[in-house]
């Protein structure tokens, strides 16, 4: 049985959220649901309304009669219906365009509205859930209109959606744009992997536990794989893909916060600043490619036609708007290493791609051999006995691989695991892993969001690759079949350091049993 050994203090703050692009998916898929469970979880307060702003003409009624159908299919599990009736009687609607400043008037008028029905104490947040090229404009429109005043302890923030720029420059620019209405403080920049529990769990698991820190340095590891894979296409986002690509899709943001948390220091508390500076140093340590080594230390890759069992799956170049000489990379491969004094000469390498094999994020933290003295007989690849793997989705647990004697007359060596599973020790969640992000937003923790440097040394890390892939567009694509793993060239990234990518089939948590024994290895008997 699992033992609660510590529980925070429930917390809630009366306040207004506005969604901005409310019409959108992310509104029906993943905000609603989530504020729902929140209530449910009593961690909404009751001085709580939402109202929503978009381009769509809709009535406040037709757009409560459009969310009333839409929870019921993308809620995880069915919303009681009192408390829904409860939260539909505060929620709104304002159509409008985000750059008309007589829409923002609107909006201020039934943002007072709603926080003299529902008692919200002037307290305001907005959701930019809306194109990129929108962020500063919409910023800009909520500071004319006086909507981001924060005074006599009324807060006012703002949630930024990803991309956050699309290269250093922008991302400055954004960041610069941002400031002039808004204090760093009241920016609160969205990045839904740290919404998600086994990456949250990261920090606790290296922090709460005693035995992992001592182990935690160049002195016992070998490397750290990091990977994020999926087994889709870019479905109907070719449009936005297209000037995307994997790498900046994925890497300077979600995969950048999973190599910053399994690497930073300790911070010396759990404040926002405390944590965020350390992530930051980690960013600040990740050595900066040279143009010339990017070719070695990157791989970039495309799919092409394939199959799963007897689906077909399209290439990328046939995808829904996406041109049919398409040099964008759908898959990204990185080598990194961080200059400093825990991770010196540990090499980091990181993967994402479209389309792959299996659809996995986690993280693989090889250990070094032990010596080589009583098993001189014994492969070295086989003496890679201890791995500790972070299953971030879609099993979440933790397994931690290490050799042991295999039951016999003869010394023989087999690789076993010992496996932590969410779902087995704590129950299934029917979390959309925007609830802590929404709620910490509430409260003002901006431990779990990203501050203007963070973002800003992650895009200073790949620019060199950006530019070098730009100027050198791929001759090979497409090079890899979709359903596979990837580029041959990603494996030749770590055949070169003696290494190889761990083997995502194998080991994962409980819910797949893992054998006795896998792998075996007979050692040298002395
Ligand atoms: C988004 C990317 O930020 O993350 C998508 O734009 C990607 O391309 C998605 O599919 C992956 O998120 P998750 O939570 O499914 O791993």
């Amino acid at each position: 049985m699992t033992e609660i050994v510590q529980e925070q203090g429930q917390q809630d703050s009366p306040c207004v959220m506005v969604i901005f692009g409310a019409s959108g998916d992310l509104t029906k898929r993943k905000l609603i649901p989530a504020l729902c469970n929140l209530a449910k979880g009593r961690l909404l307060s009751q001085q709580f309304a939402v109202i929503g702003f978009s381009y769509d003409s809709m009535t406040t009624e037709a757009f409560r009669a459009q969310l009333s159908k839409d929870i019921k299919e993308f809620a995880s599990e069915p919303v009681d219906s009192k408390l829904w009736d409860w939260f539909l009687e505060r929620i709104y609607y304002v159509q409008g365009d985000f750059q008309d400043s007589a829409a923002y008037q609107k909006l201020k008028v039934q943002i007072a509205a709603a926080e003299k029905a529902h008692s919200t104490q002037g307290n305001r947040f907005f959701y930019l859930a809306v194109s990129p090229k929108f962020f500063a404009p919409v910023a800009q429109q909520l500071g004319q209109a006086g909507l981001t005043e924060e005074a006599d302890g009324k807060w006012a923030r703002v949630i930024v959606e990803k991309p956050f720029g699309r290269d250093l420059d922008s991302a400055k620019e954004l960041n610069r744009e941002l400031k002039k209405i808004l204090d760093e403080h009241q920016i609160y920049r969205i990045d839904h992997y740290l919404g998600k529990e086994t990456v949250q769990n990261l920090m606790v698991f290296r922090f709460a536990n005693s035995i992992a820190e001592p182990l935690w340095n160049r002195n016992f590891i070998d490397s750290v794989q990091i990977t994020a894979a999926e087994t889709v296409g870019v479905e109907q986002r070719g449009g936005y893909y297209e000037t995307s690509g994997a790498l900046r899709d994925m890497v300077p943001n979600h995969l950048f916060q999973l190599l910053s948390l399994t690497a930073m220091e300790p911070p010396i508390s759990f404040d926002a600043d405390a944590v965020r500076d350390k992530q930051a140093e980690i960013l600040h340590a990740v050595q900066v490619p040279k143009p010339e080594d990017v070719m070695s230390m990157a791989v970039r890759g495309q799919y092409g036609q394939g199959a799963t069992g007897a689906e077909r799956l399209p290439a990328y170049r046939t995808e829904p708007m996406v041109s049919a000489a398409s040099n964008t990379e759908t898959y990204a491969a990185l080598r990194l290493e961080i200059d400093n004094w825990r991770w010196a000469g540990v090499p980091f390498y990181l993967r994402t791609g479209k389309r792959l094999s299996r659809r996995t994020t986690e993280i693989a933290i090889q250990f070094r051999r032990s010596p080589f003295v009583l098993f001189r007989n014994t492969k070295i690849a086989d003496l890679q006995t201890n791995r500790l793997v972070i299953h971030i989705q879609p099993d979440e647990g933790i397994s931690l691989r290490f050799g042991a004697k295999v039951p016999g007359a003869v010394m023989q060596l087999g690789l076993v695991s010992m496996e932590f599973d969410y779902a087995r020790d704590f129950g299934r969640s029917h979390s959309t892993g925007y609830e802590r992000l929404l709620h910490d937003c509430m409260i003002g923790d901006a431990t779990l969001f990203q501050r203007a440097d963070m973002v800003e040394a992650g895009w200073r890390v790949i620019q060199p690759v950006l530019d070098v892939w730009q100027a050198t567009p791929a001759k090979q694509f497409p090079n890899y079949a979709a359903g596979t793993w990837g580029p041959a060239e990603a494996d030749e990234l770590l055949a070169r350091d003696g290494r190889a990518w761990r083997k995502i089939e194998e080991g994962q948590p409980s819910s797949a049993a893992v054998p006795a024994a896998v792998g075996r290895a007979t050692a040298g008997v002395q």
